[in-house]
């Protein structure tokens, strides 16, 4: 019997690492995407020095950019995924736009995924899969509604009088979207077998989320915040992993949870028609139409 197939982004580093290897250990196949070649090599074989017969393959894409994103969906559509995990994000500075013209973090964080996951429900079909999307803190970005008629505007206005501290609040901003895309998929995705649930990691330190980017304030802030760690990438990991695998929620959608318990997130980001003008402004910014 052939094994079930993972995709898990941002598998080179921290969570993604633990969740790619969880799922390799469970007995899946795994594809790890990445964008450097390299980092992507040294953690397959991170992978394989634990489990030696895990069959995994990788695939470089930088998710920042739309036309990579475009590609790396083509390249996985045949045979499509039975789990796909968006966990890939970044803390860009504000003023990092891409060759193709979106804030960095913006297109990474979200425009990817939103991107990434309609392009694979075609291909999927009829079939069952799961769709996990790695959020953040709810509680945490309760006080931080995104601006939906014009998604631009929420990494690069109104971000604060700490400029150290704005590209904290633009990926904030990016992950509420993360929780609002959960909701949005889930009601489009309703007459098919494909299920989409969102996840808080807790705050987990050992990962290099931010490294690089850490000055003043937000430097402050990261060593503060690994005081209030929940533990390591294996922590971070175990949600999204058993979202992704257990049986009991094999049929449970459109659901956001912290420690494996479903929460409710911010009326802000559930309401359904901010969701669906979401939906419209990332279609609208991928070059897509309104449909699922
Ligand atoms: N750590 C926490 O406390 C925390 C708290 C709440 C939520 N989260 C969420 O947990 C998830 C994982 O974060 P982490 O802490 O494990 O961070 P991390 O160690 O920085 O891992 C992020 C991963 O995303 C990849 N990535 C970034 N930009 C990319 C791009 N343009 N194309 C392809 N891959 C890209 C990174 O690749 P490289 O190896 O090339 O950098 C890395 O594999 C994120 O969604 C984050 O928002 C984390």
């Amino acid at each position: 019997m052939s094994r079930t197939s993972a995709v898990v982004t941002g598998a080179t580093s921290g969570i993604g690492a633990a969740i790619a290897r969880n799922l390799a250990a469970g007995g899946m196949r795994v594809t790890l995407v990445g964008r450097d070649g390299d980092r992507l090599d040294q953690a397959r074989r991170r992978i394989l020095a634990g489990i030696p017969d895990a069959e995994l393959t990788s695939e470089r894409a930088d998710l920042s950019l739309l036309g990579e994103v475009r590609s790396l969906a083509e390249r996985l559509a045949d045979p499509p995924p039975d789990v796909v995990v968006s966990n890939a994000a970044i803390i860009a500075d504000v003023a990092d736009h891409t060759v193709e013209g979106h804030q960095r973090t913006l297109a990474t964080n979200h425009l990817a995924p939103y991107l990434l996951l309609r392009s694979l429900i075609e291909p999927i079909g009829t079939r069952p899969a799961r769709f996990v999307i790695v959020g953040a803190s709810p509680r945490g970005l309760a006080r931080m509604p995104i601006d939906v008629d014009d998604l631009a505007r929420n990494t690069s206005h109104d971000l604060g009088s700490v400029p150290s501290l704005r590209p904290l609040v633009a990926y904030g901003r990016t992950k509420n979207m993360n929780a609002m895309l959960v909701y949005a998929l889930a009601r489009r995705l309703r007459e098919t077998r494909i299920t989409v649930n969102g996840a808080h990691p807790g705050i987990i330190r050992g990962t290099r989320l931010g490294h690089g980017n850490r000055r003043g304030l937000l430097r402050a802030f990261a060593a503060a915040s690994t005081l209030f760690s929940s533990g390591s990438p294996d922590t971070g990991a175990d949600t999204p992993t058993w979202l992704a695998t257990a049986p009991e929620v094999e049929t449970v959608t459109g659901q956001f949870f912290v420690e494996r318990n479903a929460v409710t997130t911010a009326p802000h980001t559930t309401d359904p028609t901010r969701c669906d003008q979401l939906w419209d402004e990332s279609a609208r910014l991928v070059g897509l139409g309104h449909g699922a």
